[in-house]
C-alpha cells in the first residue's frame, strides 16, 4: 500500500428508466440484462474510508451510529476485494452518512457501494479507471455500477462470465442538464422485498421473466435514440413502459410481488392527469412505493404542486441530474 491512508468521496444515487431486473450470476451481481439511469445530484452518500495498522477488525459508522453486524460483514467483505487488489492487509474504519432526507425513499445501495468503492480505492492507494470502479461498485450492489458516472448512463449487460464487460458508461448526449426528478414518497416504512430476492424469485417462479428480459434490448436502443434527440416524450414513454414491465414480472412472480401501496397507483394517475393537460410527465416506480416522475426544469413545479395533493403521497423531492462519484478529500499519514 502506499502511504495515502484515509479518502473521503461523495456519490448521487441513480433512478433507472430502463430497469435492471435480474441477475445472470448473483455472485458477481452480473445483470441478465442491460439498464438505463440519471444520476442524481445532492441525494447521495459521503463515505470516508480510513486504513490503520492500529485496527483488529473493520468497523462500520452509519449515520453516526456503529452498523448491525450484518452491515459491517457486507462493507469488510467488499474492502477485502480492495485489499487483495492492493496487496495489503489493514484493516479500515468506514464512516457513511446519506445526505438525502431520511426516508426520502431515495435512500439506496446504489450511492453507498458508488462512493464505497472511489474511497476505499484511493484510501489504499489504488487510481483505478472509471470502468474499473465501475465493475467493482457492481460486485457491492448492481445498481451502484451506474452512480460511478454522472447524468445519464447505460449499464452493460455484459457477455464474459468474470463480469469485465459488466460495467456502466455514459450515454452519448446524456448530459441532459434540463431534466428533473420528482420523487413522490407514499411510505415511511422499510420495502417489503429486498430486490435481490424479489429478482431471484421473479425469475424462478414468473411466468412472465423471459418476456421481460426480452423486452429490454428494444427499451435500450428507444432511450439511447430518445436521448440522442433530446425527446423527453420519447424517453418517458420508455420509462414507463420500462417500470410497468418490470412490475408486471414480479406481480406474475409466485408468490407475487406487489410493491406498490394506494398513493402510488393514485401519483401515477395524476401524471397521466398531468399529460392529458399538456405537461410532459412520465412515472417511474422502483422496488418500493415511491413514484419519481422524470419532466423538464420548467414543469418541475407544477408536477411537484400535482404530486403534494396527490392523496397518500407524503411529500416530494425535487432532483436535478447530478456527477458521477468523485473523491473530496484526502489525507495522507
Ligand atoms: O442494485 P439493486 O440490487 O438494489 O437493484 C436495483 C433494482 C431497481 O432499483 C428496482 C432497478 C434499477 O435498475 O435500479
Amino acid at each position: 500500500m502506499s502511504e495515502a491512508r484515509a479518502a473521503t468521496a461523495v456519490a448521487g444515487t441513480n433512478i433507472a428508466l430502463v430497469k435492471y431486473w435480474g441477475k445472470r450470476d448473483a455472485a458477481l451481481n452480473l445483470p441478465a440484462a442491460g439498464s438505463l439511469s440519471l444520476t442524481l445530484e445532492g441525494l447521495g452518500t459521503r463515505t470516508t474510508v480510513r486504513f490503520s495498522d492500529d485496527l483488529d477488525a473493520d468497523r462500520l459508522v452509519l449515520a453516526g451510529t456503529p452498523a448491525d453486524p450484518r452491515a459491517t460483514a457486507r462493507v469488510s467483505a467488499f474492502l477485502d476485494r480492495v485489499r487483495a487488489r492492493a496487496s495489503a492487509r489493514a484493516r479500515a474504519e468506514v464512516v457513511t452518512a446519506n445526505d438525502m432526507p431520511t426516508a426520502s425513499g431515495l435512500a439506496s445501495s446504489a450511492s453507498g457501494f458508488a462512493a464505497l468503492a472511489v474511497a476505499a480505492t484511493r484510501a489504499a492507494g489504488l487510481a483505478l479507471s472509471p470502468a474499473e470502479l465501475s465493475e467493482l461498485a457492481r460486485l457491492g450492489s448492481g445498481s451502484a455500477a451506474r452512480s460511478i458516472f454522472g447524468g445519464l448512463v447505460e449499464m452493460a449487460r455484459g457477455e464474459r462470465a468474470d463480469g469485465r464487460d459488466a460495467v456502466a458508461a455514459p450515454v452519448a448526449g446524456g448530459d441532459w442538464p434540463d431534466l428533473r426528478l420528482v420523487v413522490a414518497v407514499t411510505s415511511e416504512g422499510a420495502k417489503s422485498v429486498g430486490s435481490t430476492e424479489a429478482m431471484e424469485r421473479t425469475a424462478r417462479t414468473s411466468p412472465y421473466y423471459a418476456a421481460w428480459l426480452a423486452s429490454v434490448p428494444g427499451d435500450l436502443a428507444d432511450a439511447r435514440a430518445a436521448i440522442a434527440a433530446r425527446d423527453l416524450p420519447r424517453l418517458g414513454a420508455v420509462a414507463e413502459r420500462s417500470a410497468l414491465r418490470m412490475h408486471a414480472s414480479a406481480l406474475a412472480a409466485d408468490p407475487g410481488i406487489l410493491y406498490w401501496n394506494a398513493a402510488t397507483v393514485a401519483a401515477m394517475e395524476t401524471v397521466k392527469a398531468l399529460r392529458a393537460r399538456g405537461c410532459a410527465a412520465f412515472f417511474t416506480i422502483d422496488a418500493g412505493p415511491h413514484v419519481k416522475v422524470l419532466c423538464a426544469y420548467a414543469d418541475a413545479a407544477t408536477v411537484d404542486q400535482a404530486l403534494l395533493r396527490t392523496p397518500g403521497v407524503l411529500r416530494t423531492v425535487v432532483a436535478s441530474p447530478g456527477r458521477g462519484a468523485h473523491v473530496v478529500q484526502m489525507d495522507v499519514a
